[in-house]
C-alpha cells in the first residue's frame, strides 16, 4: 500500500470502541459551509436501550457527509459507541455497488457478534441533490420539466431511494428482535407531496417521496419482528453542508451541522414505538406525507 494511503488510514483510525475499523480519508463536507401497538413497554424511550446494561452501537451510513459526520461527532462526544460507514471507509459502502452494502452489513454483523454488542440505532445520512452522477454527467435541481433528464433522475433515485432500500434489506435484520431500537432515514421536507407548493426539484422531491414510502413500508415489517422498534423518516432542516451550499440564499435559515445533529439526536432519543412509520422534522414535528 502506498505510504500516503496508509497515512490517510492511520490519520482517520478511530481509537477505542472500534479498534479494528479503519476508515479511509476525511469527511467530504465535514467542515463545509453549507400506527401502532400501545402496551406500556412500547413507550420506553429509545435512549434507555442505548444507555442500558447491554452497550448499544449506533451505525451512521453516510457518516462522511456534512450531517452524518456531525452525528458521529455528537454521539462520540456523548461517549456512545458509533461506527461510520461510507464510500471512503473500510469496509466501503457505495450504493453504486450493491455488493458493498451487503459486505458492509456482513462486516457489522461479525463485529457485533465478536463484541457481544447490540445495534440500537441505524442512521442513514446519505443523499444526493446536485453534482456528478454515476455516468459522469452533472445534475442540478430542475427548475422546470424542461430540465428533466433520465440520467439525473436515475442517479437521484439510486442514492436517495434504491440505496436506502438496499440498506433496509441488509441492515434492518441486524437490529435486535426485542428491546428499543431505531432506524432513521434522513429524508427532506421537499419530498413531502402534501407540502409541495413551489414545484421544481423534480428528481430530489420524487426520490425522497419514494424513500418515504419505503420507510413507511419497512416500518410495518420491522414492527412484526420487534414491537419496540422504530423506523422513521427525518427532515434535518436546512443545514450548512455541501448539499445545501449552492442554494443558500440571504435570509435562508441555514444551521451548522452540529446544531442539526444535536436536534436530530434529541428527536431520536424521544421517540417511542408509537411513533414508528412516521415522518418528522428536526424539532420532532410531524411532516405531512
Ligand atoms: N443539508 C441540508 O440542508 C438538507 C436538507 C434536507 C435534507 N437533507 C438530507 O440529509 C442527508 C444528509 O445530507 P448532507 O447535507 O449531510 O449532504 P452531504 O454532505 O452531501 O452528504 C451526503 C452523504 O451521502 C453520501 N453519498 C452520496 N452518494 C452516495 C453513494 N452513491 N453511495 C453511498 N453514499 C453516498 C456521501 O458520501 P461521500 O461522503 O463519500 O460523498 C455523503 O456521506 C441527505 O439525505 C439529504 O438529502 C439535507
Amino acid at each position: 500500500m502506498p505510504a500516503a494511503a496508509l497515512m490517510r488510514i492511520m490519520g482517520r483510525q478511530r481509537q477505542g470502541p472500534w479498534p479494528g475499523w479503519l476508515p479511509v480519508g476525511g469527511p467530504a463536507h465535514h467542515n463545509a459551509p453549507m400506527p401502532s401497538p400501545n402496551d406500556a413497554s412500547e413507550t420506553t424511550p429509545l435512549s434507555a436501550g442505548v444507555t442500558g446494561t447491554a452497550p448499544g452501537l449506533t451505525v451512521v451510513l453516510g457518516g462522511t457527509g456534512g450531517i452524518g459526520a456531525a452525528l458521529v461527532e455528537a454521539l462520540s462526544a456523548r461517549g456512545e459507541q458509533v461506527l461510520e460507514l461510507g464510500r471512503r471507509t473500510v469496509p466501503r459502502l457505495d450504493y453504486a455497488e450493491e455488493s458493498s452494502v451487503a459486505d458492509a452489513a456482513q462486516f457489522l454483523q461479525q463485529q457485533l457478534a465478536q463484541r457481544g454488542q447490540t445495534l440500537t440505532r441505524l442512521i442513514v445520512a446519505t443523499g444526493f441533490l446536485h453534482g456528478e452522477t454515476a455516468s459522469g454527467q452533472q445534475a442540478e435541481p430542475e427548475r422546470s420539466w424542461k430540465h428533466l433528464s433520465a440520467d439525473a433522475l436515475s442517479h437521484s433515485f439510486q442514492v436517495n431511494a434504491i440505496g436506502p432500500a438496499l440498506v433496509m434489506r441488509h441492515f434492518l435484520p441486524l437490529l435486535p428482535r426485542q428491546g428499543p431500537c431505531v432506524a432513521a432515514f434522513l429524508s427532506a421536507r421537499v419530498g413531502s407531496i402534501g407540502d409541495n407548493a413551489l414545484g421544481g426539484w423534480y428528481a430530489y422531491r420524487a426520490s425522497k417521496a419514494a424513500l418515504n414510502q419505503l420507510v413507511r413500508t419497512a416500518s410495518i415489517e420491522l414492527a412484526r419482528r420487534n414491537r419496540q422498534a422504530v423506523c422513521m423518516a427525518l427532515h434535518p432542516g436546512t443545514v450548512d453542508t455541501g448539499l445545501s451550499q449552492p442554494f443558500a440564499k440571504t435570509g435562508l435559515q441555514v444551521r451548522p451541522p452540529a446544531e442539526a445533529a444535536a436536534e436530530l439526536l434529541a428527536v431520536l432519543d424521544g421517540l417511542t414505538a408509537a411513533d414508528t412509520g412516521g415522518f418528522r422534522d428536526h424539532r420532532g414535528q410531524v411532516v405531512p406525507w
